[in-house]
């Protein structure tokens, strides 16, 4: 158990940062950096040090070197913007990330690297492991491949302790849900309102959903075992479900009458995706938050969300019965 450190998580003011922060920020000292680029301040936990600041500036660097874990979780993270602005999402994915790295190697803290599955392009070798060549689609994929072999370098070289983390389609309270946004929050917004679920071809393409507090889970195992240093894992259910399951699923639950339509398949969407997780469950993970569960928890935050007329609400309760174990 991560006790009385000092923690830094960048990007904390955003959905996946900001549950890291706030279970965090329970036991250690957490300070968040972030320039609310798509983050919220309204998600930092009230506990932690809020650092207005970009991953790049000067100043982040003595911040860092104080940390005794920095989760890095701050990244242009649209495929699209990768496209649009593919220097610009290198400076940040990439350079930020290096910046970093050389902050760390005057300190003596340990970092964990937010990485994607976007890495592995679309690959038919299902489950994906690992060590599977990375063949990345997108100027995204393209500098989280980038970041994650700097890791390695200093890991290899310096001797940091570092990991990265390859997350598959991560759900849950406080994601955004704009028409970049997950699938996930994008639906339960759209059938909480009653209007159409639009698939992007046939629907039977299919992901593997993480529930957010399931990639909590992962960063801190990863935060904690020696033997994770140096070393890039999956981070997944290890499960995958077809898009048309996932639509009819969220109706069910929201009980909506939305209907769901289909629309041309989107370039570079890719058919299939799913996580081999034997090297995380090696760390002691298992995901204990079922798609349904998750879905639920994810639906009552948003309807509460949608009540409050888009003021979020700062936490996100625990189930009262159980932790989500399915
Ligand atoms: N959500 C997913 O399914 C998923 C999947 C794979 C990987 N990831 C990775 O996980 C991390 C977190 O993603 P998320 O889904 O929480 O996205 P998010 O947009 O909610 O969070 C990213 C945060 O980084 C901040 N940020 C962006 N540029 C910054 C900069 N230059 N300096 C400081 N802060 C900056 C943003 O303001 C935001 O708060 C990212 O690195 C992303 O690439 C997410």
């Amino acid at each position: 158990m991560i006790k009385n450190k000092l923690i830094v998580v960048t990007g904390g003011a955003g959905f996946i940062g900001s549950h890291i922060a706030w279970e965090l920020s329970k036991d250690n000292e957490v300070v968040v950096i972030d320039n609310l680029y798509t983050g919220n301040r309204e998600n930092v936990p009230p506990a932690a040090r809020f650092v207005k600041a970009d991953v790049r500036d000067e100043r982040v660097g003595e911040l860092i070197r104080e940390a005794d874990y920095v989760f890095h979780e701050a990244a242009v993270v649209s495929v699209v913007e990768s496209f649009r602005d593919p220097v610009g999402t290198e400076d940040v994915n990439v350079s930020g990330t290096l910046r970093i790295l050389r902050a760390m190697l005057e300190g003596s803290g340990k970092l964990v690297f937010a990485s994607s599955a976007a890495v592995y392009g679309d690959n038919p070798n299902l489950p994906l492991k690992e060590t599977e060549r990375p063949r990345p689609l997108s100027p995204y994929g393209v500098t989280k491949v980038a970041a994650e072999h700097y890791l390695r370098v200093y890991n290899e070289i310096y001797g940091l302790p570092t990991v990265s983390l390859r997350y598959f389609n991560v759900f849950g309270p406080r994601q955004g849900f704009n028409q970049y946004a997950g699938v996930i929050s994008i639906f339960i917004n759209r059938a909480l309102k009653g209007e159409p679920l639009v698939i992007y071809g046939d629907g039977l393409q299919t992901r593997d959903f993480v529930y957010v507090k399931d990639v909590v889970k992962a960063n801190l195992l990863a935060a904690e075992s020696r033997r994770a240093n140096g070393r890039t894992f999956n981070v997944g259910r290890g499960e995958s479900v077809s898009v048309i399951k996932l639509a009819n699923m969220i109706k069910e639950l929201t009980g909506s009458m939305s209907r769901i339509v289909f629309d041309k398949p989107r370039p570079g969407d890719i058919r299939h995706s799913l996580a081999d997780i034997g090297e995380l469950k090696g760390l002691g993970f298992e995901p204990e938050w079922n798609l349904r569960r998750g879905l639920e928890k994810t639906i009552e935050w948003y309807a509460e969300e949608q009540q409050n007329g888009g003021k979020k609400p700062k936490s996100v309760s625990k189930p009262k019965s159980e932790s989500g174990r399915g």
